[in-house]
């Protein structure tokens, strides 16, 4: 695999990515200019808190939803153009999907087989391929034996087993999974990691998960994204490598190099305790704040930004009156 820094031409290549939704009378923006690249056969965790925009990145890519903003690439596929029947093949061919719902990944009045063999009659595969590519598929996943079983009468982990099944039938080179191990218990969450971590060997997977489970994502990818209101923050995997830092008994700890270099400028460190951990945020000194919004409003050059642009409108108005 080429490494991130090396010269091979990137698989996904995901470039000032906005992604804004219009609700009733305001946007909400998910995706503020995100910048990411993964080569072919890479596997990337991303982690973030809820809200983060987890789910609209692994949307965007998997051809279910279109950026507002930016440039995205994933092999030869333009995905900002991609419309239609191509939009389609793109989604049945190339991109595979886990969701944490195990509901959502499975048809429950269907068999097992079926479930699997279903993306390949989509896409006109014969009834004979179809079945025996499904039979090798419930084989990898470790399921074969209850192949003729619907869903609700299979365990979580062993629904999320046959989901990556389905997820895989038509060969994509991309899997995506939004939290395949949210639902389950530790020990089927192994088991399901240990599964995609094979199968991305496999089948020569790329594979971009999302996961709350920075445990899990230290152990089984080969990099971890941080994901916050929308940016990506510091890439985790350089202090992963890096001996974790203890609280001494006066409750002082010493930052690894790359936390500290996002906090070196702040006049302030603030600690907030968060449902995923405790965070630190930069905090610029309050009077610098006050300098900004002082000047903001001052006049400069006689007249204050809201007086220019008053003058500009009104002076544009006059123009157009001048001209009828
Ligand atoms: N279809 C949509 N319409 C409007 N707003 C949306 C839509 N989908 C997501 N959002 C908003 O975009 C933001 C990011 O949502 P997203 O689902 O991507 O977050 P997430 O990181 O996956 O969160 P979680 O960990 O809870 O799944 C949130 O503010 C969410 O409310
Ligand atoms: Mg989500």
């Amino acid at each position: 695999m080429a490494s991130q820094n090396g010269s091979a031409k990137p698989y996904i290549n995901c470039k000032s990515v906005v992604k804004a939704y219009s609700v009733s009378d305001h946007e909400i923006v998910a995706l503020r200019g995100i910048d990411f690249t993964m080569q072919r056969g890479e596997m990337v965790a991303i982690v973030g808190p809820s809200g983060a925009g987890k789910s609209s990145l692994l949307n965007l890519l998997g051809g279910l939803d279109t950026p507002t903003a930016g440039q995205l690439t994933v092999g030869e596929t333009n995905l900002i153009d991609l419309k239609g029947r191509a939009l389609a093949d793109y989604r049945l061919h190339q991109v595979g999907f886990v969701w944490q719902q195990v509901g959502r990944n499975l048809l429950y009045h269907r068999t097992v087989l079926h479930n699997v063999t279903l993306p390949m009659m989509m896409v006109g595969i014969g009834v004979f391929q179809r079945r025996k590519r499904a039979k090798e598929l419930l084989e990898a996943v470790d399921i074969a034996d209850q192949a003729h079983k619907r869903p609700s009468q299979l365990s979580g982990g062993q629904q999320q087993r046959v989901a990556i099944a389905v997820a895989l039938a038509n060969n994509p080179d991309l899997l995506l999974a939004d939290e395949p191990t949210g639902a389950l218990d530790r020990n089927s969450a192994e088991q399901v990691m240990e599964l995609i971590t094979n199968l991305r060997e496999q089948y020569g997977l790329t594979i971009l998960m999302v996961t709350h489970d920075m445990d899990m994502a230290a152990r089984f990818a080969d990099r971890t994204l941080t994901l916050r209101d929308g940016a990506l923050g510091q890439d985790l995997t350089e202090s992963a490598t890096e001996t974790p830092p203890k609280l001494d008994k006066e409750g002082r700890i010493q930052l690894p190099v790359a936390v500290r270099s996002q906090l070196e400028d702040a006049a302030r460190v603030a600690v907030e305790i968060r449902p995923e951990g405790i965070l630190l945020r930069p905090e610029q000194d309050l009077a610098d704040d006050t300098d900004a919004i002082l000047q903001d409003i001052l006049p400069r050059n006689g007249h204050s930004k809201k007086q220019k642009r008053w003058f500009r409108r009104n002076g544009q108005e006059k123009q157009q009156e001048a001209r009828q």
